[in-house]
């Protein structure tokens, strides 16, 4: 089956990242989102993010032209009919995805693969709702989209050779380099990344030292592009607390204990930049 056309369910940070890519690449993308003004918000955002890349002499402008005319909004998947291609990036609910993946079944080419961007919901649970969960799989981007090469490619105990497969070309075709995981609480990424993540946060909390400490300790000396608290701030301290919770319930054990920090920040609605302060201020450009 050839890819042309794909349906990205959900247009917030990742979603709209991951539209921005496909569309990039040549596909013909459908970004679903509830209210039109989320979609209009979303290409707002992709057309700012692309315009980044042709300051930077990474894109040209008709490039740029040419990608926003592959890329339309809808507000159900209805209205992408037809795709080969989905990929979905609603919140980490269980329900929500639950909901995505039934209608996704209804409205895909025959022999449509669905993808999810999950960071932590296991995808032989998602993929309960698919009316064939040999065609669902775990695709999960990083973030900032468009820039990190990585996507790690998840396969639940149905996910059939052939999804792997072409899910792993339709990677390269976008510039990615695909690593495949089994479906283990929290994949390979974030079952290394956030307890990492977890224990910045205990040093801070335990007085061991500041977070700019902490932050330059392992920027410099491990050459991180970014230290682990300002990470944490950056991926959403929700985030990082609901993925430490299903690492906590997968595995159980010290190590895999959210950090009562963590859980303090995320109670006070400091949740990184998204909400203007985190450990570290954001303030409104
Ligand atoms: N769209 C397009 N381009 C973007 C972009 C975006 N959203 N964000 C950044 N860029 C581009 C910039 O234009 C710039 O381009 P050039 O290299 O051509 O100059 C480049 O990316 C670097 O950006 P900046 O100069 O603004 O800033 P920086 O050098 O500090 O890099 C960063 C920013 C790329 C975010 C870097 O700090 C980084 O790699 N941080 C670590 C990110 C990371 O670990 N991501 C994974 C998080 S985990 C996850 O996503 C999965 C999960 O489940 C939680």
């Amino acid at each position: 089956m050839k890819i042309e056309r794909v349906c990205v369910v959900g247009g917030g940070t990742m979603g709209n990242g991951i539209a921005h890519v496909f569309a990039q690449k040549g596909y013909s993308v459908t970004l679903v989102e509830a209210k039109q003004e989320l979609g209009d918000k979303a290409l707002a955002t992709i057309a700012r993010n692309m315009d980044r890349q042709v300051a930077k002499g990474a894109l040209t402008a008709a490039d740029k032209d040419a990608a926003l005319a592959r890329l339309k909004t809808a507000t159900t998947i209805a209205e992408a009919k037809g795709f080969e291609f989905a990929v979905e990036a609603v919140p980490e609910r269980l329900d929500i995805k639950s909901a995505v993946f039934a209608e996704l079944s209804k409205h895909g080419a025959p022999g449509a693969i669905l993808a999810t961007n999950t960071s932590s919901i296991p995808i032989g649970e998602i993929a309960k709702s698919a009316a064939d969960p040999s065609r669902v799989i775990g695709m999960h981007f990083m973030n900032p989209v468009p820039v990190m090469k990585l996507v790690e490619i998840i396969r639940a105990k149905a996910t059939s050779d052939a999804t792997t497969e072409m899910t792993r070309a339709l990677t390269e075709s976008l510039g990615k380099i695909p690593a495949v995981a089994n479906d283990f609480p929290g994949f390979v990424s974030n079952r290394v990344l956030m307890p990492m993540l977890n224990e910045a946060i205990e040093c801070l909390r335990e007085g061991v030292s500041t977070k700019e400490d902490i932050d330059t300790i392992m920027k410099l000396g491990m050459a991180h592009p970014m230290g682990p608290i300002q990470l944490a701030d950056y991926i959403g301290l929700d985030v990082c607390l609901a993925i430490m919770e299903v690492l906590d319930k997968g595995f159980g054990g010290v190590k895999y204990k959210p950090s009562p920090l963590l859980r303090e920040m995320v109670a006070a609605g400091k949740l990184g930049v998204k909400t203007g302060a985190g450990f570290y201020e954001y303030p409104k450009k």
